[in-house]
């Protein structure tokens, strides 16, 4: 446990800390996405979850909003998404993309 302890917290500090949705995020999903802007939070949590298993997961501004669509096209087979967890994290990651967000630290 004495090396194990601090070699995990070495590597949780690595991964980037995925945006939490905050009241701006949920206004202007809520705008984009009238009907369903309410699951974005889950939509977080289904991104960590389904989005990490191969590769660090991707924090959705490092991606331009544009291309989003696209990727989650190549991805959504490779997590074997749901068509309902494909648009779900579809408006997560638009949402988390969209201009005017932080640019990539
Ligand atoms: C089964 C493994 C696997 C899973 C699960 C997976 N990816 Fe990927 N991902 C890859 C591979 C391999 C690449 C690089 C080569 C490529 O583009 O196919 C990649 C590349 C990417 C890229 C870089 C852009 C690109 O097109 O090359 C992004 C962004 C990305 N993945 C996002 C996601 C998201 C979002 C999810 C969840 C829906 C996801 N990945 C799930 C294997 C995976």
């Amino acid at each position: 446990m004495r090396f194990f302890l601090p070699l995990a917290l070495a590597l949780a500090s690595c991964a980037p800390a995925l945006p939490t949705v905050t009241d701006a995020d949920r206004a202007w999903a809520r705008n984009a996405f009238p009907e369903t802007a309410d699951d974005l939070g889950d939509s977080r949590v289904l991104y960590a979850t389904k989005c990490s298993g191969c590769h660090m997961l991707v924090l959705p501004r490092r991606v331009p909003q544009r291309e989003w669509p696209v990727i989650m096209e190549k991805m959504a087979p490779k997590s074997k998404l749901l068509s309902s967890e494909h648009a779900q994290i579809l408006r997560y990651v638009l949402t988390a993309s969209r201009p005017g967000q932080l640019p990539p630290e």
